[in-house]
């Protein structure tokens, strides 16, 4: 059967101050709807999945102290699809430990691993894509299959992947190569080339084949899960969970699995995902889910902007207003304890500037 997982456990510390360890990015209700409400990126990635699979093989892998509030976004997310972590290990014990608990409800599934943070349109796209890379399956069953989005800048904060010979199945090709976060020039190259795509951070594989790849080139992992799944659920898995999981090498799926899987001739295959794709990462990012207006401000909340232009300014507190005057190029976030401010051009440091702030209180 095909299921699918969204993993939803990142921090999205570049988001700060709006986006914070106990309420991550992928909670927020940033997504404007079509009836001009709002609703959280992973409420969207939800109904993403459900276009093309049933509630009931829609599963979810999180930190556990974000279990309530995402069975709080997901009205529709069974109780015993939350798959959860007991911190975060990064995405390949994420994957692992998802396909090792679905493989032990249905060990011939096809699952789809998909992320939280992403804004897609058109969404019956993302669908039909979605249907081939399953499809792609049926033809190479031992295949990892990831969604590309054509390149639109030398981006160094995602993967790319090489577009090589094509398959039996239309719109799907083999994966000649695949680079996690390159660095400036070798993304400049890729993109100058005009045969690599940005590894979306969305796969399709087979449960057991993602398990038997993470035997291959990261054991410990493997190990690790196997001693999990062979405990019964409840109680007693959650005690080995508990004792395993923190020891996992924390590494990502791209590094650990794609870029080792990626140099054997035809394992890894490369569906062109045709659509408006945006990884909500950062903050200029998030400016593209809000209202602009006729200056090019991104805005949301109580705010007042008089000659000023390229900004974003959100102040998340219904009591306080943000006025600005004079001011371009800026980001402005106001929450009920901390106000930040930087140049769109330092979006990135974001983080940086939470270490410090973190160092300090
Ligand atoms: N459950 C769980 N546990 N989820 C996690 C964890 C974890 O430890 N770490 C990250 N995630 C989730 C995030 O919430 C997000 O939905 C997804 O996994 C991807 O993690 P990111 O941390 O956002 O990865 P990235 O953006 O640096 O890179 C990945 O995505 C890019 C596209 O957005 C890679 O797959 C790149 O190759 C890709 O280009
Ligand atoms: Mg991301």
């Amino acid at each position: 059967m095909q299921h699918a997982v969204i993993m939803a456990g990142g921090s999205g510390t570049r988001l700060w101050p709006l986006s914070r360890a106990s309420r991550p990015k992928q909670l927020l209700d940033v997504v404007t709807t079509p009836d001009g409400g709002a609703h959280s990126l992973l409420a969207e990635a939800f109904e993403r999945l459900e276009k093309v699979l049933p509630a009931e093989r829609i599963w979810v892998c999180t930190a556990a102290r974000y279990a309530d509030a995402v069975r709080a976004a997901l009205p529709r997310l069974r109780a015993d699809r939350l798959v959860l972590e007991p911190m975060a290990r990064d995405t390949a014990n994420a994957v692992g430990l998802s396909a090792a608990l679905v493989a032990d409800v249905d060990p011939d599934a096809d699952l789809a691993v998909v992320s939280a943070d992403h804004v897609i349109r058109p969404v019956q796209r993302f669908a039909d894509a979605l249907r081939t890379a399953y499809a792609a399956l049926a033809e190479r069953p031992r295949a990892l299959v990831t969604l590309g989005i054509t390149p639109t800048s030398p981006a160094t904060g995602f993967g790319y992947v090489q577009r090589g010979a094509a398959t039996a199945t239309a719109g799907v090709a083999e994966a000649a190569s695949f680079r996690e976060k390159p660095d400036r020039a070798t993304a400049e190259q890729y993109l100058a080339s005009g045969e690599y795509l940005w590894n979306s951070g969305m796969f399709v594989w087979r449960a057991g084949t993602v398990l038997d790849a993470l035997a291959e080139h990261l054991p410990e992992t493997a190990d690790g899960l196997r001693r999990i799944v062979a405990a019964p659920a409840g109680p007693a898995r959650d005690a080995v969970l508990a004792e395993v999981f923190p020891t996992l090498p924390k590494i990502s799926v791209d590094y650990a699995v794609l870029e080792p899987a990626a140099t054997e001739p035809g394992r890894v295959l490369v569906v062109d995902l045709d659509v408006d794709w945006l990884d909500v990462g950062s903050w200029p990012a998030l400016a593209h889910t809000l209202a602009v207006d006729g200056d090019g401000n991104a805005v949301r909340g109580l705010t007042v902007l008089l000659d000023a232009s390229g900004n974003v300014v959100l102040s998340d507190d219904p009591e306080h207003l943000v006025a600005l005057v004079g001011v371009r190029d800026s980001i402005v976030v106001h929450t009920a304890d901390v106000t930040m401010v930087c140049p769109v051009t330092d979006a990135e440091r974001v983080k940086a500037l939470l270490a410090e702030v973190e160092q300090r209180y």
